[in-house]
């Protein structure tokens, strides 16, 4: 069985990749510092897959308890990283807190891997790295523009980190560039668990519906898009965590092409801000109260992936709908509020 060691393995993304690491067979080590993820979720994955990963609670940017964390797992056959701070209004006010935590967390793991023969990597990266897009859909190929946030700029940073690293040792790396991911579990029993206001869509619109905020803000309707509202490809966490387990894979089958590649993550379909409201209306049958509002600073028009790589290299296609999204997302929030 291989072992894989999975970086802030309890947060959102990553508790759904655990689970799916766990159903596909591999043993998982997870280390997570709780500053933006509860231990709980531990029983949820169990409750899940019938068994709790092994977990540490390990800070990544201290150099010595990371090498004493290797040094206890002398056998890991692989890193999923997602260990990473993403707030991009909060890494604006605190770049230096961005900088500490997204870069050295990075190093440190990447030293360890190198000093331990641990080979294999994938890396939670975002398509906020193509800044606003000169053509769309998006392929990998698209010009890496000027970061717009400090945490934008964590991930092209790191994703240089890694090219680097792959060409000077034995590192074989895969670098996921997700686009929106929504949604939870079918069974309710993990999703996403925002820290006081949420700054994201699906979160804010669930929020609204179970009446903790009082009205969903939608920012700007006067874009050149189809409805004047933003465009984002929102793609449904479980398909998004499918896709470490299938990059995995690649990597310790050793198909890839190349020591470091680059995959957009996404459903290829963009969905204006409307369109997702609509779509949660339509699915949940509630009517949410929104209201339009000033552009937010910092929004991209219109993203969406061109997914022919995903699909075709890496074999892996996005099953789920923005309606399973939606609902499975509904389903959790009405869990976390009764609970
Ligand atoms: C951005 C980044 C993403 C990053 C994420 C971290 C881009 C294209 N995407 O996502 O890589 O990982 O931040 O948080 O840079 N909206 C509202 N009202 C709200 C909240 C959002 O109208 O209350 C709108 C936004 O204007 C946007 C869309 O909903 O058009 C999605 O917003 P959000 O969920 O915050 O994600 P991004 O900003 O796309």
């Amino acid at each position: 069985m291989k072992k894989i060691l999975v970086t802030g393995g309890l947060g959102y993304i990553g508790s759904h990749t655990v689970v799916a690491l766990q159903e596909t067979g591999f043993e998982v080590v997870v280390v997570d510092n709780l500053s933006n993820a509860s231990i709980d979720v531990l029983v949820g994955i169990e409750s899940i897959t019938g068994k709790a990963p092994q977990f540490e609670r390990l800070e990544l940017r201290d150099k010595s308890a990371v090498a004493d964390f290797f040094q206890s797992h002398p056998d890991l056959d692989g890193v999923i990283h997602f260990a990473a701070s993403k707030a991009v209004g909060e890494s604006v006010e605190n770049p230096l807190l961005y900088y500490e935590n997204n870069i050295h967390s990075l190093v440190y793991l990447l030293q360890n891997c190198k000093e331990y023969d641990v080979p294999n990597l994938i890396f939670s990266s975002s398509c906020t790295v193509y800044g606003e897009p000169d053509a769309l859909p998006i392929t990998e190929n698209a010009p890496i523009k000027e970061a717009t946030s400090p945490y934008g700029n964590t991930k092209q940073i790191n994703e240089e980190i890694i090219k680097d690293t792959c060409v000077a040792s034995k590192l074989q790396a895969i670098s996921l560039r997700y686009f929106n991911p929504i949604g939870a579990h079918e069974t309710a029993h993990i999703g996403e668990l925002p820290v006081g206001v949420p700054q994201n869509l699906v979160p804010f619109i669930t929020q609204t519906a179970v009446g903790l905020r009082e009205k969903l803000l939608v920012f700007g309707n006067d874009y050149p898009t189809k409805d004047g509202s933003c465009i984002r490809d929102y793609i449904h966490v479980v398909d998004l965590a499918e896709a470490h387990v299938v990059a995995l894979q690649r990597l310790l089958d050793g198909k890839n092409k190349n020591s470091f590649e680059v995959f957009n993550v996404g459903t290829g379909k963009g969905s204006s801000v409307l369109e997702v409201i609509t779509a949660f209306e339509e699915t949940t049958g509630i009517s949410l109260f929104y209201e339009i509002t000033d552009r937010r600073s910092g929004d991209v028009v219109s993203v969406y992936a061109d997914t022919t790589q995903a699909n075709k290299t890496l074999g892996w296609k996005a099953k789920k709908t923005m309606e399973e999204a939606l609902a499975s997302a509904w389903k959790w929030e009405q869990k976390i509020r009764n609970q």
